[in-house]
C-alpha cells in the first residue's frame, strides 16, 4: 500500500469517526466515554509509565533483532537502538494507555499478547490489574532478553514471557490456559497469519472477551484480515480506531453493529 492511499483511508477514517455524540448504543457509549474521551483520568501508575518510556527512548543500547514477522516499514537491517524501537516498533502512549483501561473495564484476568517486542507495552497491561496474568510471546531471543530484564526490574511479577514463534507458542498455550479474556494481537501483519491467529485464539474466547488487533490499515493485507475478522458470525461488536481494531462476542448485543471512533 503506497502513502497516498494510507493518507486517503486516513482521511476517511476522519469523516466517519464518530465522538460519543449521537452513540445510542449503553456498551459503547459507555466504552467512549470511559476510555476514548476519559483524558483527564488520573490513573497514578500512568505517570511511572510514561517515565520508563521516556528512559527507555534515552536507550541507546543496540540489539540484534530476529525477524519472524511481516518485517518493518522503518528499518533496513536486523540492528535496533532501543531508543528507535520504543519510537517505531512499540505502541504509541494513548494505545498503551487504552490497553490498560480496557483491561480494567474488562475485568480481565487471562491476557495473551502476541508481540511483546521490548515489553513497555506488556507492562502497561501488567500494571493494570496485579490479579491478571499476562502470557506475552516473542520470537526474537534478544528482545525476549531484554524484555525480561525489564519486567524484572518493574516488578512486573505477573508477566510470564515465552521465547518461541507464535506458530509454535501460541497453540501449545491455548491448551495450557482456560481461557483467554484480552488477546492483543500486534506481530507479523499479514493476512493468513492474522486469520488464523484470530481463528486459534477463538477457541478460548467467551462472552466477555476482548481481542484487539494493531495496524488494521498497515497494509492492504491487514485491511481484508480486519474486514473478514469484524465480519465474523462470532463477532457481536466492532470497533475501529483506524490503526486498531478491537471486536467483542457480547451475547447481550443483539445485533451485530460496527463502530468507527475518534481516538
Ligand atoms: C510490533 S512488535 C510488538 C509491539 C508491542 N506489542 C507493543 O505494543 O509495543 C511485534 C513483535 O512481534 C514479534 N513477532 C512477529 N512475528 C512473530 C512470530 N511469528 N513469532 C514470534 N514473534 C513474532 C517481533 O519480533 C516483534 O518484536
Amino acid at each position: 500500500m503506497n502513502k497516498l492511499s494510507n493518507i486517503n483511508s486516513y482521511l476517511k477514517y476522519r469523516l466517519v469517526a464518530k465522538s460519543s455524540h449521537g452513540i445510542h448504543s449503553p456498551f459503547v457509549f459507555k466504552f467512549v466515554t470511559e476510555l476514548l474521551e476519559s483524558f483527564n483520568e488520573d490513573y497514578y501508575q500512568f505517570t511511572a509509565l510514561a517515565d520508563i518510556r521516556k528512559s527507555l527512548l534515552k536507550d541507546n543500547s543496540v540489539l540484534t533483532i530476529t525477524d519472524f514477522g511481516a518485517g518493518s516499514k522503518v528499518f533496513k537491517d536486523n540492528k535496533r537502538k532501543v531508543s528507535d524501537l520504543v519510537r517505531y516498533g512499540t505502541s504509541k502512549q494513548k494505545f498503551s494507555e487504552l490497553y490498560f483501561k480496557l483491561v480494567n473495564f474488562t475485568n480481565s484476568q487471562f491476557i495473551v499478547e502476541l508481540g511483546t517486542s521490548i515489553g513497555l507495552n506488556t507492562l502497561y497491561l501488567s500494571k493494570a490489574n496485579s490479579n491478571s496474568t499476562i502470557y506475552t510471546l516473542e520470537g526474537c531471543p534478544e528482545l525476549a532478553k531484554f524484555s525480561k530484564n525489564l519486567f524484572e526490574k518493574n516488578n512486573a511479577k505477573n508477566v510470564y514471557l515465552i521465547n518461541d514463534t507464535f506458530e509454535k507458542a501460541f497453540p501449545k498455550l491455548l491448551n495450557e490456559i482456560p481461557k483467554i479474556d484480552l488477546l492483543y494481537i500486534d506481530g507479523n501483519h499479514n493476512y493468513k497469519s492474522t486469520l488464523e491467529y484470530f481463528k486459534s485464539g477463538l477457541q478460548k474466547k467467551h462472552h466477555h472477551s476482548v481481542f484487539i488487533f494493531d495496524d488494521i490499515n498497515w497494509n492492504d493485507e491487514m485491511k481484508k484480515a480486519w474486514s473478514e475478522i469484524k465480519d465474523h458470525p462470532e463477532v457481536t461488536l466492532s470497533i475501529d480506531l483506524f490503526s486498531v481494531g478491537i471486536i467483542f462476542f457480547r451475547k447481550e448485543q443483539k445485533e451485530k453493529e460496527h463502530f468507527v471512533l475518534k481516538y
